[in-house]
């Protein structure tokens, strides 16, 4: 007699607990708590875990270069920290409807392409609406099988007679195991099933990659249960209303996680974005305006152009608001502070609205000096010259900090035309071959005088 538990499991965090609660106590959301039954098949779940990898000294162990699989998309692969590993688990993330599934199954084409062997398993769809998008996509579909199927065993089943070297689950909200009695998408069928997929990876040393919807309501178990569990966590993000689409790691057991990729959507497919800085200024008009600055920032190995506007405007509210897009909330309030008591700002009865062009997030504090220049102008309704790029991180005391990789910020700059840099007088000379203005600045008031000028 198989064992029958039921237990509430917050299909939020995943948290569980056996009596029902209104509120996580892990997560603090109400009413996320469902009652699942757990009916465990021992025998089930037991044939499919078999590891006999013998232990062993840390000095006996053989480093193997893990062998990767390019996915031919060049902004993917850097993301992944250079294509997927053999034999690891990567989750792809996002909204309903954001590409997930374009991307994978141009990617399967690509791999496909270089003869290997893939599987995709489409649960939410048909195999003839596969097809259909797979001609839409023009993707090359040798090697390439489909299987419509939401159980998970029976996709097991297939892999000995099919040997793959690429599995995809589109989507794990959409597939159960037999194992246990919870609905697909239920916490406990997504956390068992990722398990099950990820002794496939290890065992059978199959790449597999899962796709999550995310879902803000907290109603459909998000991949945020997951994230522990698996290799690799990647976001794809972008407004759906708009072209642009942005993957992102946020964890990788095979690379850096500051990586982004840039791709457009367009009517036949996701296409890679070669130049992305000219993207996210690419509303930027030839004459500057008031409140709009060109920041150089970092993601991960390389420089990105961004534009930063702000909107100052007296407020009609009793305390005024500070909105930011793009930009941390509380790193844009510091910013405003220094600027009222450095500079002599008076913004306490203006509403001051910040947010970065295409919807990127700017998180390093490099951007700091290029916020507040922003804010600044727009305040004294000057402009800032629109072939000025800028630099630096401010302190609390309005002094500019140096920041990282100098060189690699203007080199973006100048390839896309810039003729000024404004930067921290702490970073060092810039090495001979550049060809741009460089002017070293050691606070937020020199910054302001040097590059401000009147409309
Ligand atoms: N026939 C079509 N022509 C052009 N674009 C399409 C077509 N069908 C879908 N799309 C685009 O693909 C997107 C859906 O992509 P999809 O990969 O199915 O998303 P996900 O798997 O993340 O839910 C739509 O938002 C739309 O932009
Ligand atoms: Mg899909
Ligand atoms: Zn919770």
């Amino acid at each position: 007699m198989a064992k029958i538990k039921t237990k509430w499991v917050c299909q939020n965090c995943g948290y569980e607990t056996p009596k029902y609660i209104g509120k996580c106590p892990d997560c603090g959301n109400w009413g996320t708590l469902v009652e699942e039954t757990e009916v465990k098949t021992p025998a089930a779940v037991q044939s499919v875990v078999i590891d006999d990898s013998p232990i062993c000294l840390i000095n006996e162990i053989e480093i193997t270069e893990s062998i990767r699989i390019p996915t031919g998309f060049e902004e993917f692969d850097r993301v992944l920290g250079g294509g997927l590993v053999q034999g690891s688990l990567v989750l792809l993330a996002g909204d309903p409807g954001i590409g997930k599934s374009t991307l994978i199954l141009q990617t399967a084409g690509n791999i496909c392409g270089q003869n290997k062997k893939l599987i995709y398993v489409c649960a939410e769809e048909s195999g003839s609406q596969v097809k259909l998008r797979a001609k839409r996509l023009n993707v090359n579909t040798d090697n390439l099988y489909v299987y419509s199927q939401t159980n998970l065993e029976a996709v097991i089943n297939q892999l000995d007679t099919i040997k793959p070297d690429v599995l995809v689950i589109d989507s794990i909200q959409s597939v159960y195991t037999s194992c246990i009695t919870s609905s697909s998408g239920s916490v406990s069928q997504i956390r068992e099933c990722t398990n099950i997929l990820m002794d496939i990876a290890k065992n059978k040393n199959i790449t597999v990659i899962i796709i999550g919807h995310v879902t803000k309501d907290g109603n459909i178990a998000g991949p945020k249960v997951l994230e522990h569990m698996v290799d690799t966590v990647i976001y794809f993000e972008g407004d759906k209303y708009k072209s642009q689409r942005l993957l992102r790691a946020i964890k990788n057991r095979f690379g850096s996680t500051n990586e982004i990729g840039v791709f457009n959507m367009v009517d036949n497919g996701l296409v890679e974005v070669v130049n992305p800085s000219e993207l996210f200024m690419k509303e930027r008009t030839e004459n500057a305006a008031p409140g709009s600055v060109i920041i150089a920032a970092k993601e991960g190995t390389r420089a990105l152009l961004v534009e930063v506007q702000a909107l100052v405007g007296s407020t009609s509210y009793p305390s005024p608001r500070r909105v930011s897009t793009g930009i941390e909330y509380n790193r844009l309030l510091q910013i405003i502070a220094v600027l009222e008591k450095r500079i002599g700002l008076n913004l306490s009865k203006h509403d001051v609205y910040v947010n970065t062009i295409g919807g990127i997030d700017i998180e390093e504090p490099a951007a700091d000096l290029g916020i507040a220049l922003a804010i600044a102008t727009c305040f004294r309704d000057v402009v800032v010259d629109s072939d000025c790029v800028i630099i630096g991180e401010i302190s609390l005391s309005g002094e500019i900090r140096n920041v990282s990789n100098i060189e690699k910020r203007i080199y973006e700059a100048q390839k896309l035309g810039f003729k000024k840099a404004i930067i921290p007088k702490l970073n060092k000379k810039l090495p001979d071959g550049f060809n741009i203005e460089v002017i070293q600045v050691s606070r937020l008031s020199e910054a302001i005088k040097v590059c401000v000028y009147k409309k």
